[in-house]
């Protein structure tokens, strides 16, 4: 059964996204741990999820059932400022009680290859997750699924190498490994996003769209993202 329609959401601007964001994350997570005693959640990394996860470290949580994995990650030595595990560290995982054990980051350290399939065996063993975060490239990328490049439906997790967005070697979630959640959600913001979010809803073959095709998503955009009123996307 088709999940129902995309709900596109525009918020006057960033930090409404932001708060939006931590909200949702927090709602989702109450609803998990309710239903299945823990909450599994994929973290985004770039710049846009940054202010949603300072915002959500304020919130009231059972964070002993948060389990963290990641969407995608560079490969950069563990402990580098450009890492995505590292921004998380900053906003989040630093400011809330969550053991080890509760975070499950890539070592993308070790090289793309190595890495992609020690962490293949994690997310097949962890998944379904509750939500998955994703932000959105100006080409239309998630996570480290970049335009051009065919999408593996069985991947659950991929090396990437002369990625357009530097560093160029990465490890992302392939295209099974980031649908298998109850839910996305999608944060973009600002003029920068505007144009592949058009193509989005124009039915372009994104990878964000493939990504979201056919699943519960929920994007959250600001009004300089906002590429004009339009129809929602299935
Ligand atoms: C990364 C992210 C990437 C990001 C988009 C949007 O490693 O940079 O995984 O997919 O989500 O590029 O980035 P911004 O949020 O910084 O615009």
């Amino acid at each position: 059964m088709n999940p129902a329609p995309m709900a596109w959401r525009v918020l006057a601007d960033a930090d409404a996204v932001a708060l939006a964001a931590a909200r949702l994350m927090i709602q989702a997570a109450a609803e998990a741990i309710e239903q299945r005693g823990r909450f599994r959640l994929v973290l985004a990394g770039g710049r846009t999820p940054e202010a949603a996860y300072r915002l959500l470290a304020h919130q009231a949580s059972d964070w002993a059932r948060w389990e963290c994995y990641f969407g995608d990650e560079r490969c950069l030595p563990a402990d580098h400022a450009e890492r995505n595990s590292q921004m998380v560290e900053r906003a989040l995982l630093s400011r809330v009680p969550l053991a080890p054990g509760q975070v499950h980051p890539i070592a993308a350290e070790r090289g793309a290859e190595e890495a992609a399939v020690a962490y293949a065996r994690i997310i097949a063993a962890a998944a379904p997750f509750d939500l998955v975060l994703l932000g959105v490239g100006e080409d239309g990328h998630t996570a480290s699924l970049f335009p051009g490049r065919p999408l593996d439906p069985e991947a659950w997790v991929i090396p990437v190498h002369d990625a357009p967005k530097p560093p160029p070697d990465r490890v992302s979630l392939g295209l099974r490994g980031l649908q298998s959640s109850r839910q996305l959600l999608v944060l973009a913001t600002g003029a920068g996003k505007r144009e592949a979010l058009r193509g989005w809803r124009a039915g372009a073959a994104l990878p964000i769209a493939q990504v979201c095709r056919d699943r519960r998503v929920t994007l959250l955009l600001d009004e300089a993202a906002d590429p004009g009123a339009g129809p929602a996307v299935s």
